[in-house]
């Protein structure tokens, strides 16, 4: 297996991979690595990007050239080197702003850089498949849970690390938006299920992934979270009042790829507290996305580190 990234989170977050005997890390750019690379691997599972809306509005035109044009580039590269598979880890947030229970028929409605990019690589990606290629997009549903590349920036992951350093659980206003929420294993479960479906099946198509049971809106969701923490932190309201707002239906990657979530928010919130608390997680301004971004494009001695050919983003 072999794993391509820029590393902007370190190569540490991949600790977990190194008993795989067969694993490579390479330090390159999705922009312009040498295709060469593809020879001899089966499928690519494509998931760098500029990971959130907050990273994507900080430079618009860095996530169209990443998020979509890196994107098609991988998949047309996989296609050219006779591989199999290309999976596109697109985003629930395509939806952006929609009453009603939204499914992969519903046209998409993306508010952001972040989104527009995600339903730009749908598009050119997708129509790539062949009778030997067979590209497949996820739209996954918020991610939660601990992980390598751990995340405080994501909602739950958030309200459990103010809860233990604050006390307080951080709500963005006005708690009535609806989203859809996934534990990242439950996540890697469905990309890894993925690769072994029946390409007819999933050949040049769409999935929801996520659980109808998980779509909460958010002050639901911190009241979840609250009530399964240690000492019964409080509500924090931040930010100014949140447009996006999308409830979304699982019912294909349910009924089609037999897809159920194992895990819940309240699995995570114990899981993180724990590791928080034992100190396997000290939480940083490396677990913050759009915070690291912002560091690595303004401190001189990050810029140098993480620098490829001049270009630090
Ligand atoms: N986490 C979520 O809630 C969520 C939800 C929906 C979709 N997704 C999608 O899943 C994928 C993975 O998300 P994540 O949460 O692991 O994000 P992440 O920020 O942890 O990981 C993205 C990785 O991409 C790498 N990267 C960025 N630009 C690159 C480039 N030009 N060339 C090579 N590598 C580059 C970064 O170094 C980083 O390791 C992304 O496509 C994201 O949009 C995530």
């Amino acid at each position: 297996m072999t794993v391509l990234d820029r590393f902007f989170f370190g190569d540490q977050v991949f600790d977990a991979l190194r008993d795989n005997p067969s694993l490579q890390l390479v330090r390159n750019d999705v922009r312009w690595f040498d295709g060469s690379m593809m020879a001899g691997q089966d499928a690519v599972v494509d998931m760098a990007a500029l990971s959130n809306d907050p990273a994507g509005e900080m430079d618009p035109w860095k996530t169209f050239d990443i998020n979509y044009l890196g994107r098609v580039r991988v998949a047309r590269l996989a296609r050219e080197a006779g591989l199999s598979r290309y999976i596109l880890t697109s985003s629930c947030s395509v939806y952006g702003f929609r009453d009603g229970l939204l499914d992969e028929s519903t046209p998409p409605n993306p508010l952001t850089a972040y989104a527009r990019a995600n339903v730009m690589a749908e598009s050119d990606t997708l129509p790539l498949a062949t009778a030997n290629f067979c590209p497949t997009a996820v739209r996954f549903a918020t991610l939660y849970g601990l992980s390598g590349r751990m995340r405080f920036d994501l909602a739950v992951n958030g309200m459990v690390k103010g809860a233990r350093q604050t006390g307080k659980i951080p709500i963005m206003k006005d708690g009535t938006q609806w989203r859809p929420f996934l534990h990242v294993r439950d996540a890697a479960r469905a990309l890894a299920d993925l690769l072994e479906q029946d390409p007819s099946s999933i050949r040049g198509r769409t999935f929801n992934i996520g659980s109808d049971e998980q779509n909460y809106q958010i002050a639901k969701l911190a009241e979840l979270v609250a009530g399964s923490m240690q000492g019964r932190p409080s509500l924090e309201w931040y930010g100014d009042p949140d447009l996006r707002s999308y409830r979304v239906s699982f019912r294909r990657a349910r009924e089609e790829l037999r897809f159920l979530a194992q895990l819940t928010p309240v699995d995570a919130a114990h899981e993180i507290e724990s590791a928080i608390a034992s100190g396997a997680v000290v939480p940083s301004t490396r677990h913050m996305t759009v915070e690291w971004y912002h560091h690595l494009l303004n401190d001189t001695a990050a810029s140098q580190s993480v620098a490829l050919r001049g270009v630090v983003l």
